[in-house]
C-alpha cells in the first residue's frame, strides 16, 4: 500500500488579471459560483479525498480568503435566533478545524511552480495534492478522490488529464504519452504551452496534481522557465523515467476554466442547471432567450 495523501496545497497567490477589475480587491478564489465561492468547491473536493491538512499559499489581498474560513460567531448567533438552522448548517461547511488550516506567503507571483515551492517546509517528505481552485471540475465521483485511488495502487506523480482541442493545446502543459491502461497514461514528456503545431498529443494537464516531495527538491534547482515564471510542469517532468514516474489521469467528469471569463459563465450555467432549486427558472429563461433569438432571424 502506497503512502496516505492528506495534506493538499491551493496555489491561490495569483494575480487573477483575466477578471480585473473585480480582482483588484477580491480574490479570484472568492468570486461566487452559484453561491458558493470557487474555494469551497475545491475544500469539498479535497475532504472528499481524505485530505486532512489544508495549505493556502496566498499573496497580499488575499485576506479576504482568510476570513472565509473563519468562525463568524455573530452572524451564527443571528442566525441561530431568526431559527435558520438551514443556513447554520451551510455555514459550517466553511468552518475549519484549528490547525488544519496554515498560509504560507507568496510573496511575488513567479508562477505556478514557485508557488507550490513556497509550500515545501509544511510538506516535509511524503506526497501531497495540489488542487487549482479555478478549475472547477463536474464528477459523481470528485476529481481528486479519483485520482487518490489510483495513487493508493500505483503511486509516483499523477496529474489530471483531459482531451484538449488541437487549437487549444497551447494554453495547457501537454503530456507526451508512452503508452495507456484504462484511465492511466504512462508519461515520456511534458511540455508547457508547446507552439501550436509542436505538441505532442492533444492530451493536457488540468489543475489536479498528486505529487512527491522529488518534485520540491526539482524546484529547488529550478530558476525560470516559460513565460520567466516557475513552470511546476518542469519540475514534474524532471520526475519521468525515475522511481518516481509519472503517470496521467483520464478523470470521469467536465472540468470548467473558472479562470477565464467564459469558462466562469459556462460552469454558471451548468451548475444552475444542475441545481433542483433553480433548475425550472433558468431553463425556461435560456430557452425563452433562444427562441426569442431564433425568431428574431
Ligand atoms: P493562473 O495562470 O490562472 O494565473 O494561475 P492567475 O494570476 O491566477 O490569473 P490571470 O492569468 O492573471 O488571470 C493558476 C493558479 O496558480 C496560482 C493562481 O492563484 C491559480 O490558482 N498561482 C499562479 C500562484 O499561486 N502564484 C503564481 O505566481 C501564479
Amino acid at each position: 500500500m502506497k503512502k496516505k495523501v492528506t495534506k493538499a496545497v491551493f496555489p491561490v497567490a495569483g494575480l487573477g488579471t483575466r477578471f480585473l477589475p473585480a480582482t483588484k480587491s477580491i480574490p479570484k478564489e472568492i468570486m461566487t459560483l452559484v453561491d458558493r465561492p470557487l474555494i469551497q468547491y475545491a475544500i469539498d473536493e479535497a475532504r472528499a479525498a481524505g485530505i486532512k491538512e489544508f495549505i493556502f499559499v496566498t499573496s497580499r489581498g488575499k485576506n479576504a480568503l482568510e476570513d472565509y474560513f473563519d468562525h463568524a460567531p455573530q452572524l451564527e448567533q443571528e442566525l441561530r435566533k431568526k431559527g435558520k438552522n438551514a443556513l447554520l448548517e451551510t455555514l459550517k461547511t466553511t468552518n475549519m478545524e484549528s490547525g488544519a488550516i496554515a498560509y504560507v506567503r507568496q510573496h511575488k507571483a513567479m508562477g505556478l511552480g514557485h508557488a507550490v515551492w513556497c509550500a515545501r517546509n509544511l510538506i516535509a517528505n511524503e506526497p501531497f495534492a495540489v488542487i487549482l481552485p479555478d478549475d472547477v471540475v463536474a464528477a459523481d465521483k470528485p476529481c481528486l478522490q479519483q485520482m487518490v485511488e489510483a495513487h493508493a495502487e500505483i503511486g509516483g506523480n499523477m496529474v489530471a488529464a483531459m482531451e484538449v482541442p488541437e487549437d487549444k493545446a497551447s494554453s495547457y502543459g501537454i503530456l507526451d504519452c508512452a503508452s495507456s491502461e484504462g484511465r492511466l497514461v504512462n508519461v515520456k514528456g511534458m511540455v508547457e504551452k508547446p507552439e501550436p503545431g509542436t505538441q505532442p498529443s492533444n492530451l493536457a494537464v488540468i489543475g489536479r496534481y498528486i505529487l512527491t516531495p522529488n518534485v520540491l527538491r526539482n524546484l529547488n534547482k529550478i530558476k525560470t522557465g516559460t513565460g520567466g515564471e516557475v513552470q511546476l510542469t518542469d519540475a514534474i517532468a524532471g520526475q519521468i523515467g525515475t522511481d518516481d514516474p509519472v503517470h496521467g489521469y483520464r478523470f470521469e467528469g467536465t472540468r470548467y476554466d473558472c479562470g477565464s471569463k467564459a469558462g466562469f459563465l459556462q460552469a454558471t450555467v451548468a451548475f444552475g442547471l444542475a441545481r433542483e432549486d433553480l433548475h425550472d427558472d433558468l431553463d425556461g429563461y435560456l430557452r425563452g432567450l433562444y427562441a426569442g433569438a431564433a425568431a428574431a432571424q
